[in-house]
């Protein structure tokens, strides 16, 4: 039995929909959320510098005990992850993966559309997962412009967002994609829009995020690291902007449940 934190890791807000996912599969947790909120955005940012920030924030986490990172930022992931697992080797470190895969399996239109930062969508980790799952189908790729500003300024539900949204997406089912790939942890905010944007349709939108909470339960039953199911989790949260921000992530993360 393992009390300390699991820490969840975003450039801002985008994480929370991993945290809330964790939170919901594995409730006895103890959670150390660190949303940077100062370089917010990362999506268009030089590869090395995301790792520098990644490295800083997993750094912290690690510092402050936690026993297991999730880097809840695809962009970070695309970045940094083998980097991050080099440097702190004796916690266990999960990534996001671009849910590229469930989305090619089941497609009927052999159309596959995937919305992720710039970052995200010019990495190996995309790229070799597009071409490993994505043989004979079409895999259109669109960075979601605007998308993590949106949801950084609590405007996720305005008529911008949605002109951001279908400005996006109309072209992925202009060419018949019938599923929709969330690349980006900031997205599923959009979720109201995005739904609908494509309503009627046919369309899945996949969120990778239940998979994600579902390796790290994995993950620390491996590592024999989970809570006693007595235990009474609490719910910590860290940032590298200002007290502000700080108490806005803690909101959010109270009003997503
Ligand atoms: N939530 C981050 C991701 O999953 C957003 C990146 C950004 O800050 O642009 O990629």
């Amino acid at each position: 039995m393992n009390e300390a934190p699991i820490g969840v890791y975003d450039s801002g807000l985008g994480g929370l929909t991993v945290w809330r996912e964790i939170r919901r599969l594995l409730p006895a947790e103890s959670l150390l959320y660190l949303g940077d909120g100062k370089n917010c955005p990362y999506g268009s940012r030089p590869r090395e510098e995301i790792r520098r920030l990644a490295d800083e924030a997993v750094g912290r986490l690690v510092q402050e005990g936690c026993k297991l990172v999730v880097v809840a930022c695809n962009t970070a992931t695309a970045a940094a992850i083998d980097f991050l697992r080099e440097k702190y080797a004796g916690v266990p470190i999960v990534g996001m993966e671009p849910a590229v895969k469930p989305a090619c399996l089941a497609t009927r239109s052999r159309v596959v559309g995937v919305l992720a930062t710039e970052r995200s969508l010019d990495g190996d980790l995309f790229r070799h997962t597009a071409a490993k799952y994505g043989e004979g189908i079409e895999v259109l790729t669109v960075p979601g412009r605007g998308f993590v500003e949106l949801v950084e300024g609590d405007r996720e539900s305005t008529p911008e967002a949605e002109a951001c949204v279908r400005a996006a997406v109309e072209p992925m089912l202009a060419r018949g994609a019938d599923q929709i790939v969330l690349g980006c942890t900031h997205y599923p905010f959009l979720l109201p829009v995005l739904q609908r944007v494509v309503a009627g349709l046919g369309v899945t939108i996949v969120d990778p995020s239940p998979a994600v909470a579902r390796r790290v339960g994995q993950l620390l039953d491996r590592d024999a690291l989970r809570a006693s199911p007595a235990h009474c989790p609490s719910y910590g949260f860290l940032t590298f902007a200002d007290e502000a921000y700080r108490r806005r992530l803690e909101k959010k993360a109270l009003e997503s449940l």
